[in-house]
């Protein structure tokens, strides 16, 4: 029977993942790996040549299987990792992307200068990457994040506690606002942060199979034009925003000059701002009272 080495393993997932056009064939070969054997990634280079056993490689085999139809690595392995946190992923949530992150570093460096208590919304949180990553970051912060799915919800609450976070995010289940009551939620808020859901039926259509055949639509679809969530957020940010607060909102990279039209539109801010992301492409949306 053929012997298979971890070394000798990663190199032929690395080559059929390759063929089979996988977006990072040596990353994905190495994610499966450490997650069937309980390996660090590192130490899949210092245990190269450790034989491994049938039940494993069988355990392998299907998901590799499953990876070649493009089914995405964080939810064959149940985890990603996002601002230097390791949440758990489900099918229910969207995986966390890094153009995210950057939207983090913008809330980071924005509450940090605030005095406090200070207060966050996290509109739209899925797994409660965006609530998580800024209750670790930031001191003295309380944050609300709402998600209409009840299922992705408990993914976040799960991620919530791994980090003993939960003094810190209350977390309630609705449609954006619906759940906060304005007499005691607002407008209390220092910053509205949120990562919504902004392809367009167009662009729903093309999307690549791993996103559009694993990820929910409902995390995705954000109306005819994409543009749904933006306007809906923005229309009753003024409700809940302190008077020197500010709005934070992923966009889509076609979507700058749309998004900072309705900000100004608004006449809810003093300054509106579109930051490019590491591809030159823009990504975030600022609006400051
Ligand atoms: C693009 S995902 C973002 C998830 C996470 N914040 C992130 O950055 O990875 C959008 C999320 O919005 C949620 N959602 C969709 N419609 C919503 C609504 N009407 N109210 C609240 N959340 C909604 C989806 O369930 C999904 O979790």
């Amino acid at each position: 029977m053929e012997i298979w080495t971890i070394q000798k393993l990663l190199n032929w997932m690395t080559a059929y993942f390759t063929q089979k056009q996988l977006d990072s064939p040596r990353l994905s070969a190495e994610l499966l790996l450490c997650h069937v054997l309980g390996l660090q990634r590192i130490e899949l280079y210092t245990l190269h040549d450790r034989v491994v056993q049938q039940p494993q490689l069988g355990q392998l085999r299907e998901l590799v299987k499953r990876a070649a139809e493009h089914e995405p690595i964080a939810y064959l392995v149940g985890r990603c990792e996002f601002y230097s946190l390791s949440l758990k992923i489900t099918p229910d949530c969207l995986i966390p992307r890094p153009e995210t992150e950057l939207l983090v570093e913008k809330a980071v460096e924005f509450l940090r200068r605030r005095p406090a208590p200070r207060q966050a919304l996290d509109l739209c949180t899925g797994c409660g990457c965006i609530a998580a990553a800024l209750a670790k970051n930031c001191k003295d912060l309380q944050i609300t994040a709402v998600d209409i799915s009840e299922a992705a919800l408990a993914v976040a609450a799960e991620n919530i506690r791994r980090y003993n976070l939960e003094p810190s995010v209350r977390l309630l289940c609705g449609n954006l606002y619906e759940p906060l009551i304005e007499e005691l939620d607002g407008p209390c808020f220092d910053l509205i942060v949120s990562n919504p859901p902004y392809v367009s039926d167009a662009e729903y259509e093309k999307l690549a199979p791993n996103v559009k055949n694993y990820e929910p639509k409902q995390a995705l679809w954000g109306g005819p034009d994409g543009l749904d969530f933006y306007r809906r957020i923005l229309e009753q940010a003024g409700r809940f925003l302190k008077p020197d607060g500010a709005v934070m909102l992923e966009i889509g990279y076609e979507q700058g000059p749309a998004v900072k039209q309705m900000l100004e539109q608004s006449g809810l801010f003093a300054s509106v701002e579109i930051h490019k992301d590491l591809a030159q492409k823009d990504r975030i949306a600022i609006g400051r009272r």
